[in-house]
């Protein structure tokens, strides 16, 4: 069959009819239209006439050196000519060794062995199964129960809705989905007047504490997202509540999961988040930005005791979770390729530079008379728009691409997650169109 060559109507068209996208309601697209890309190059997308939009949320957090990284495409097409797949029970390859010793050697000191998976949710399911299962293994039945923070977000596959904490994803599969309970998140926008972060932090480790003490018997692992919140609106905490919730759930023999699927691979400016309060949490899942956004892949990552827990001559002592493509070679090479450039470019390096710039010339956002809790961890930053229209978010994005800007606000939450290669010509657009959008919106 000849490939017929896309327009931006014709492949709209096409999509609608046979693509149902995800968290979409559908319907809306009748007024709102999808946006055809036809490639990527760097920090830009493109549609079939050649605009072009700035990807200023990396394809949904998982770019981070630009799309079409010749580097990253390279390693790719090496391993095409290698090996694509094989399944990791019973066998393994040298993509998939490489990547856990790399990992390994990278990660806070105690997390031995890596576990595959694909998307984010997966590596929730993973670590949440592992834990209740370490507990069983150690002869303890009853812990069987998790908890996350309030406003949490860890995928939407039902056991990771279990430790979500967003209504609109959750309501309609309450009667499927076991209940958690939720603690107090130290998100410092909810801190009193006068109160800093660090002391919201702590106040709310204390509500962690109180929890702990009085449930912890039932309570298997507490779920986390290191230092940002991002589903909730990029919240951002103090690293103290981690350090401390290290402690607190050693104290009550509580697992803490860690997970980086968004905030890992240098994104709150540390190559895992986990490093700002020095801990080690029991798992660290990570996803999204490993493969530097090119594939699924997700791994957990767990200490040489849970380890050790399934390690017997019992089958069903050992952990029989599998996926078809865990492990798959090149989404490995991906990731590989991806740590390389982290240390030929010194990128942690280079992002606290880029870092300071954009904090200098968005200082006009910080300071603007409409926009509240401006605010920055690592290469993410966000704020609140002080606004009278319910529908802030669809006019922003709207207007942004028209400013050739692709912008997905959450409520009135606007939020900059750039690919690290961002340059200086391509921040200072960013905060000035930023600034037109947000004085046509009030
Ligand atoms: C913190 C966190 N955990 C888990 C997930 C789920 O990942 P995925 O969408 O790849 O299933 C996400 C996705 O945004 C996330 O931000």
């Amino acid at each position: 069959m000849i490939q017929r060559m896309s327009s931006n109507t014709d492949l709209l068209a096409r999509s609608l009819s046979a693509v149902w996208h995800p968290c979409t309601q559908m319907k809306r697209h009748e007024t709102l239209p999808l946006l055809p890309i036809a490639r990527g190059a760097g920090v830009w997308l493109y549609d079939f006439d050649g605009k072009r939009y700035l990807d200023t949320v990396s394809s949904w957090w998982v770019n981070l050196f630009g799309h079409c990284n010749p580097r990253i495409n390279a390693a790719l097409v090496d391993q095409l000519g290698k090996l694509e797949h094989v399944m990791l029970a019973g066998f393994t390859h040298e993509p998939v060794v490489q990547l856990s010793e790399r990992l390994r050697e990278l990660a806070p000191a105690g997390l031995g062995h890596c576990f595959y998976g694909s998307d984010g949710a997966s590596a929730t399911e993973i670590a949440l199964k592992m834990s209740a299962h370490y507990w069983r293994n150690s002869g303890n039945t009853r812990k069987t129960e998790f908890i996350s923070l309030k406003n949490s977000y860890h995928g939407e596959t039902l056991g990771a809705l279990s430790v979500t904490d967003v209504a609109l994803f959750k309501d309609a599969y309450g009667a499927l989905i076991k209940q958690n309970a939720t603690v107090p998140s130290p998100d410092w926008r909810d801190a009193d007047a006068g109160e800093s972060a660090e002391d919201f932090a702590q106040r709310c480790a204390k509500a962690l504490e109180i929890h702990l003490q009085q449930h912890h018997d039932l309570i298997a692992a507490f779920i986390i997202e290191p230092l940002i919140q991002g589903a909730a609106g990029m919240a951002m905490y103090h690293p103290s509540y981690l350090k401390r919730a290290r402690e607190l759930c050693s104290r009550y023999g509580v697992h803490l999961i860690a997970d980086e699927i968004a905030v890992g691979m240098g994104r709150t400016g540390t190559l895992f988040a986990c490093e700002q309060a020095d801990i080690t949490p029991d798992f660290l899942l990570l996803s999204k930005g490993i493969t530097g956004g090119y594939l699924p892949l997700s791994i957990v990552m767990s200490t040489d005791d849970i380890y050790m827990a399934f390690y017997a001559d019992e089958t069903a002592r050992g952990f029989l979770h599998s996926h078809s493509y865990t492990g798959n070679p090149l989404a490995c090479r991906a990731a590989l390729a991806t740590l390389d450039i982290f240390d030929q470019d010194d990128v942690l390096k280079a992002n606290r530079t880029k870092a300071e710039f954009f904090n200098r010339i968005a200082q006009p956002l910080h300071d603007h008379p409409k926009v509240r809790n401006f605010r920055n961890t690592g290469m993410v930053w966000a704020f609140e728009v002080n606004t009278p229209h319910g529908d802030f978010a669809q006019r922003c994005f709207s207007l942004g691409l028209q400013q050739e800007l692709l912008l997905r606000p959450m409520g009135n939450t606007v939020y900059f997650m750039p690919p690290y290669i961002i340059t200086e010509e391509e921040m200072q657009m960013l905060v000035t169109r930023t600034l037109t959008i947000i004085e046509k919106l009030l």
